[in-house]
């Protein structure tokens, strides 16, 4: 089964979960081939019940199974708590955009372990994304490849699912929400300043923080706004709302390392409150070149981002050269092929005060979560640390049992 990877199964295991061993009984064996159950299909079941435990979370019933859930995956650690860019973090593990793409299940991510989850892609127009098939499972290399082209209610839509979920105000959530704005396919790039803008005015009263996506490779022209004039002439437009939240500009993984030391540079002198780094990869990143069953074209024929596990080497130095280049005082959230708590310490100890999951958080279930923050806890404690916050960007290995 594809769950049991040889390296941090047992570690994820062993944190005896049902919820867990379920998830790895019964979704395990759909998401060991690459065909069999569609992978967006598989996601909107699963997301539309999780919407209904969300609308619903104060019914006996609901109230109860959440609980469970809650008791089974959350992990209450003082030494895990964080106030970065205004914002309380209970624990540095988080959910990466486009999961929840249009905020519906925003009420109930703390009980899956999660300190903060990140929403959307939501652009201003509503939008229906690529044609179908768009997301394919590459499970030989614990992999996606997807082309979704932020599909989404629009601001409007994500404000009303939202407000129907009646959530505590920003700052007194048990878990931080962040807004990931993206630009409309029908807007031009000329108009992506104002497209951002007005997503943002709508939504500003509902984010902990906002981020910037200009890194997505599936809206066309979308990433040549991590050009530093485009880049500052938005974040300046955006900074101009009056009581704009903490804005975190969103990177892809394939630019060059002096693009990635100007966006360091840029960021500081903006006042971004942090950079969050990587999107998904254009560069098929060694994989071999085979043909996927949906569509018969090979990867390399495939438009698409490639996430998960191939992806892990290049977040991981893109995290370390922005950490070079910022220094300790810009905060950076480390996304990208994270799977394991060893893979987890990695990237904070290169400079992530944060982390967030997607592709491995799939393969690897629920239990994923707990297991990434009994490591973290159980590594602090082998290298005589008191607090998380003293290990970012410190470099210290991984110390085995
Ligand atoms: C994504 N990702 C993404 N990122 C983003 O900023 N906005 C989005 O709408 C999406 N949509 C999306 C859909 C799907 C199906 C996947 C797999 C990924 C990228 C995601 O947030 C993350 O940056 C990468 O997937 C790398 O992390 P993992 O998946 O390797 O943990």
């Amino acid at each position: 089964m594809i769950l049991e990877h040889p390296d941090h199964a047992r570690s994820i295991a062993s944190s005896g979960t049902s919820t867990g061993s379920l998830y790895r009984r019964w979704v395990g064996p759909l998401l060991a081939r690459d065909e069999g159950a569609d992978a967006e299909q598989l996601s909107s079941l699963t997301l539309a019940a999780l919407a209904q435990a969300s609308l619903r979370r104060d019914w006996p019933l609901v109230s109860g199974s959440l609980a469970g859930l809650g008791a089974e995956l959350q992990r209450r650690d003082h030494r895990f708590e964080q106030m970065l860019f205004g914002c309380r973090f209970a624990n540095p593990v988080g959910l990466a955009a486009g999961f929840d793409k249009n905020a519906v299940a925003a009420g109930i991510w703390h009980l899956f372990g999660f300190g903060f989850a990140e929403l959307g892609t939501i652009t201003w127009h509503p939008q229906p994304g690529n044609p179908r098939p768009r997301l394919f499972r590459l499970a030989k290399e614990r992999a996606a490849l997807n082309r979704m082209g932020f599909n989404n209610d629009g601001a409007l839509g994500v404000k009303r699912n939202l407000e129907r979920q009646r959530l505590p105000l920003p700052g007194q959530r048990p878990a931080v929400l962040g807004l990931n704005l993206g630009k409309s396919k029908i807007t031009s790039l000329e108009l992506a300043p104002d497209d951002y803008a007005s997503s943002l005015e709508l939504l500003s009263p509902l984010a902990d923080y906002v981020v910037i996506n200009v890194s997505s490779p599936n809206t066309p022209g979308l990433r040549d706004l991590q050009d530093a004039v485009q880049l500052r002439r938005l974040v300046e437009r955006l900074r101009r709302l009056s009581a704009c939240p903490p804005l975190l500009v969103k990177i892809a993984p394939d630019l060059e390392d002096d693009a990635i030391d100007t966006i360091a540079r840029l960021a500081y002198e903006e006042g971004l409150a942090g950079v969050i780094a990587v999107n998904t990869s254009v560069n098929r990143l060694g994989l071999e070149n085979r043909r996927l069953p949906q569509t018969g074209k090979t990867l390399a024929q495939e438009a698409g981002g490639l996430s998960g596990a191939p992806l892990r080497g290049r977040a991981l130095e893109v995290i370390r050269r922005l950490r070079a280049t910022a220094g300790p005082a810009l905060p950076l959230i480390g996304v990208g092929g994270i799977d394991s708590p060893e893979a987890a310490w990695e990237r904070i100890t290169a400079g992530a005060s944060l982390i967030q999951l997607y592709t491995g958080w799939i393969y690897q279930g629920p239990g994923l979560v707990p297991a990434i923050l009994e490591g973290l806890g159980d590594q602090l404690d082998r290298h005589g640390c008191s607090h998380l916050s003293e290990v970012v960007g410190s470099g210290l290995p991984w110390v085995g049992a």
